[in-house]
């Protein structure tokens, strides 16, 4: 629908804890999802946890507990609150275990027994139960170490498992060319550019046909026509997208309504499961006469050791450790400035302690509070009226015009990295201005009464701007920084609009600001 966006994350296997590669994709659904809301469109921002399979009826077993128990407590005691931990927005939290979901996938595979897409079949061949995937011959490389002479799976590093089952198959190879003829008409379906690459070239090797259930598995949904298999993990889980807009409302005609206002999504995924959402999803939606979506777009990694960060290998990093030294705000404006979405990336305690202290303390945090203190020395805390812009004034209403516009451009190409840039250019023009224009010196000489409050409004009406910009990326900081400025009188930020954030003068003249703690407290020396 026109006005509407829908954005989901992946739903993350619940083998483990989150680590901070999961809340990497949820950070950045969350910006868009924010972002999108300020351009005041319709958003629904899904996340969730995907809970059947092999890997979490053997974590469980591990830990002698049932699957749904190893999963509820997990859910709530890791999960869930990780999404307060990073401050994400959420709309829904869908768990493969809700009825809702399970209702929805035997509806939607019945529909495509129904239409003939499902055939019965053996399947003998490699499974990596880290991916929970079928592995394709190619898709191997050779084990190192205690692994010599294995077949590994090249993300998890371990020798994958020979299945023999006798399945139902789901007929993936009768979409190959509807597929690829569909991408090479809309090529920004698969973002970026390599992960289109990527699929073109898997697509155009041919397909075959895929086991869509498990006869040695129990943990998953029945398969509606045979008690005796489950769904296969995958095929349970990328329905989640369908089902938790009430997919088996609209499949029975009972309810229609939210399945149409939102289909279709935006994916986010990272590199590591592209080839699900950009060629077996698209096929299944194909084969239940579904729109296809709107766009899948494949993230780089977080790596560790050059490798993958990952809950198998143990490698993770807990987001709470972060957050709990540097603040979600920070946290979320490292990650997504400091990496480019779509590359590989690392996170190093160095380079975010360097770029809070930099860009956050010393750049944001000290603009703000050097603008309070000003307009409360010099103007009993109110806005003041400017008076005629000189040429360095204009430097900074112009960029601001300009940069304002070029950031909501990123952002729908998904460079989330180059958007936030363009607004800490802003808050660099401004700390500069600052410096240049020195309204401590000004206000040394009541002659300069006008061009001192010229400099100021100037100052806090970039801020204005500056708040606006930033409010997806750091929604705490920025609501702080909108009490400070009296903006509030410009109703709540999250109401702004991004189309006029980089429009001139909206800040009104007399408005009361507040001295508040600092944005961005200096960090604490480190022992
Ligand atoms: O694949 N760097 O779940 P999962 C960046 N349940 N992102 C990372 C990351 C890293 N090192 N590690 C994980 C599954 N992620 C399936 C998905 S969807 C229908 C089913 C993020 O727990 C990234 O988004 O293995 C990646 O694709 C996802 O978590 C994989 O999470
Ligand atoms: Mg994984």
């Amino acid at each position: 629908m026109a006005n509407s966006f829908y954005i989901t994350t992946p739903i993350y296997y619940v083998n483990d804890a989150p680590h901070i590669g999961h809340a990497y994709t949820t950070c950045a659904a969350d910006l868009l999802s924010r972002w999108h809301r300020m351009r005041g469109e319709e958003v629904w921002f899904l996340t969730g946890t995907d809970e059947h399979g092999t890997k979490v009826e053997r974590a469980a077993a591990a830990n002698n507990v049932t699957p749904q128990q190893w999963c509820d407590n997990l859910v709530n005691s890791a999960w869930l609150p990780v999404l307060a931990t990073i401050d994400a927005s959420n709309d829904d939290f869908i768990r493969t275990t809700d009825d809702r979901h399970k209702l929805g996938v035997q509806a939607f595979w019945q529909r495509l027994k129904d239409n003939g897409f499902v055939t019965q079949g053996k399947y003998e061949g490699p499974y990596c139960v880290g991916c929970e995937e079928f592995k394709l011959p190619g898709d191997l490389v050779d084990g190192t170490g205690e692994y010599q002479g294995k077949d590994c799976c090249p993300i998890h590093s371990k020798p994958v498992e020979i299945l023999q089952e006798n399945n139902y198959f789901f007929a993936l190879s009768k979409f190959q060319a509807e597929l690829i003829s569909h991408y090479e008409a809309n090529p920004d379906r698969i973002q970026p550019e390599s992960a289109y690459n990527e699929v073109m070239s898997f697509l155009k090797q041919g397909l075959q046909d895929i086991s869509m259930s498990r006869s040695t598995v129990g943990w998953g949904i029945q398969v509606p026509w045979d008690n005796d298999q489950v769904i296969y993990v995958w095929f349970d889980a990328l329905l989640n997208y369908a089902t938790a807009i009430n997919y088996s409302g609209y499949a029975d005609g009972s309810n229609k309504a939210q399945f149409e206002k939102f289909w279709p999504a935006v994916h986010l995924v990272g590199k590591d499961i592209l080839r699900f959402h950009a060629v077996y999803w698209p096929a299944m939606l194909l084969a239940a006469g579904l729109p296809l979506p709107r766009t899948v777009y494949a993230h780089g990694w977080l790596l560790v050791g050059g490798e993958k960060m990952s809950k198998s290998k143990l490698t993770g990093i807990s987001p709470n450790q972060i957050v709990d030294h540097f603040g979600s705000d920070a946290f979320r404006y490292y990650f997504m400035r400091a990496i480019n979405f779509g590359q590989d990336g690392s996170f190093s305690w160095e380079d975010i302690s360097a770029r809070y202290t930099a860009e956050l303390a010393n750049g944001l945090g000290n603009l703000a509070s050097r603008l309070t203190a000003m307009l409360e020395k010099y103007c009993d805390t109110r806005v003041p009226a400017p008076g005629e812009y000189l040429p360095a004034d204009q430097q900074i209403i112009d960029l601001i015009a300009s940069n304002a516009k070029k950031a909501d451009e990123a952002i729908d190409s998904f460079d989330i990295a180059t958007a936030i840039t363009f607004t800490k250019e802003i808050v660099d023009a401004v700390n500069l201005y600052v410096t240049e224009q020195a309204p401590w010196v000004l206000a040394k000489n009541e002659a300069n009464r006008a061009r001192l409050d010229t400099v100021l409004y100037v100052i806090a009406e970039s801020l204005r701007a500056i708040a606006v910009l930033h409010h997806p990326v750091m929604p705490k900081a920025t609501t702080l920084l909108w009490q400070m400025l009296g903006a509030t009188a410009l109703g709540s930020i999250k109401d702004q609009l991004m189309r006029s954030a980089g429009e001139w003068g909206q800040l009104p003249v007399g408005t009361i600001t507040e001295k508040k703690e600092s944005l961005f407290p200096r960090l604490a020396e480190e022992a």
